[in-house]
């Protein structure tokens, strides 16, 4: 069937979604309509604790869901009669986050007789550029879709909507987990990643040379743990001049204790100026490895997806190492900027084309699944 009104169900991380999506077109043309989307954020009740808490996470889902439910059919002109399938993520994410939505999919399946698909959610993150509209497939393939968020950063070869190969992946952290790591030694809540953007933009992204790990070696793959450290080394050195002028009688002892606290004393310029530095050598080789990956495909266009996405100064420097690479030619495609952090109309996207595909994902959690 080519014309199908899906609900999706995201429940992989501390957002609650869900949206119903009309889809039509088939692989070669396909199109989407978001008739009705609701998202809960959890951020407030994870913000105390420095990062998603999986049983906290497992909780405001099952209190989410029925409440969204019942709002979205509430307000949409398309009945729960009227749909043709459930599309539900079933990994990567929190195991005990994701059998919240399996499980809800599974009621409403069984109440409503509907056919369910289990979806991948970096699927979701990798199609989510077909939420642009507008977009003819004839025009973007072959294309490198760059995939970063809090637990991914992966640069993959599309030839089509169904094939496609991993070239690289981060060997440690992720780009947005070093965003994330990096906020908190700066004292900023989570999740970090657009505050530290902010930061940035007062900031001199060549102060520091943080190093850009992988950058000159083959491949595609990443790494932003020695990144993380640097950062980390760079805030303790600084932290200890300003504090040893100003008390010279301080202890190593005391100094390990507030480090450990995470009191840098540090001035507002000089916090601005590790954003942006960190930023900058976070980039740099991703962008790098991301140009090189779309001139040896030969590549029309590149999409990024996932939280990161939403980082202007990514697409910036993205464009910047195209040009040098000679793909200033290669368009930059991106969902809109709510679509890039986790959603559920990207799932009803994947699931379309998941089913399309006729691949098949048991439907039970898996904290790992692979692209
Ligand atoms: O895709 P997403 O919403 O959830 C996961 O699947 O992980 O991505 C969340 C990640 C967080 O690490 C967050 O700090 C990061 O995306 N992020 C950003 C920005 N907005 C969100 N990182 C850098 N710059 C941003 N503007
Ligand atoms: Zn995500």
């Amino acid at each position: 069937m080519l014309n199908m009104n899906i609900l999706a169900v995201e429940t992989s991380c501390d957002e609650t979604a869900l949206a119903i999506v009309r889809a039509d077109g088939g692989l070669q043309n396909p199109h989407f309509e978001i008739v009705g989307e609701l998202v809960s954020s959890q951020i407030d009740v994870h913000k105390e604790f420095g990062g998603v808490v999986p049983t906290l996470a497992k909780r405001e889902h099952l209190k989410n869901l029925p409440v969204l439910y019942k709002k979205l059919f509430k307000t949409s002109p398309v009945g729960i009669e009227e749909i043709d399938m459930i599309a539900v993520t079933v990994g990567p994410g929190l195991e005990p986050a994701l059998w919240t939505g399996i499980n809800e999919a599974q009621r409403i399946g069984k109440e409503h007789d509907i056919p369910i698909v289990g979806v991948n959610h970096m699927h979701g993150h990798m199609y989510s550029f077909l939420l642009s509209g507008n977009i003819k497939t004839a025009d973007v393939f072959p294309m490198v879709a760059l995939l970063v968020s809090g637990g991914h950063t992966i640069i993959i070869s599309m030839d089509s909507l169904q094939n496609y190969r991993v070239l690289g992946e981060t060997r440690d952290d992720a780009v947005g987990e070093s965003f994330d790591k990096v906020a908190r030694l700066l004292g900023i809540p989570y999740p970090g990643g657009p505050a530290i953007e902010k930061l940035a933009d007062k900031g001199d992204s060549h102060a520091i040379a943080f190093p850009s790990t992988m950058l000159h070696e083959k491949g595609y793959d990443t790494s932003f743990s020695g990144l993380k450290t640097a950062v980390l080394y760079y805030m303790r050195e600084q932290d200890a001049n300003t504090q040893i002028n100003a008390n010279q009688q301080m202890t190593a002892n005391k100094k390990e204790k507030m480090w450990k606290m995470g009191e840098y004393k540090l001035s507002d310029k000089e916090r601005a100026n590790i954003a942006a530095s960190f930023q900058y050598a976070a980039f740099n080789a991703l962008t790098r490895k991301t140009a090189r990956a779309a001139k040896n495909i030969g590549a029309r266009a590149v999409t990024i997806g996932g939280g990161v996405s939403a980082n202007k100064k990514l697409h910036k420097i993205l464009l910047k190492r195209l040009d040098e690479d000679g793909c200033s030619d290669v368009k930059i495609i991106t969902p809109p900027i709510n679509y890039c952090m986790d959603n559920a109309a990207m799932i009803g996207v994947a699931g379309y084309i998941t089913s399309l595909r006729g691949l098949s994902y048991p439907l039970e959690a898996d904290g790992v699944l692979g692209v």
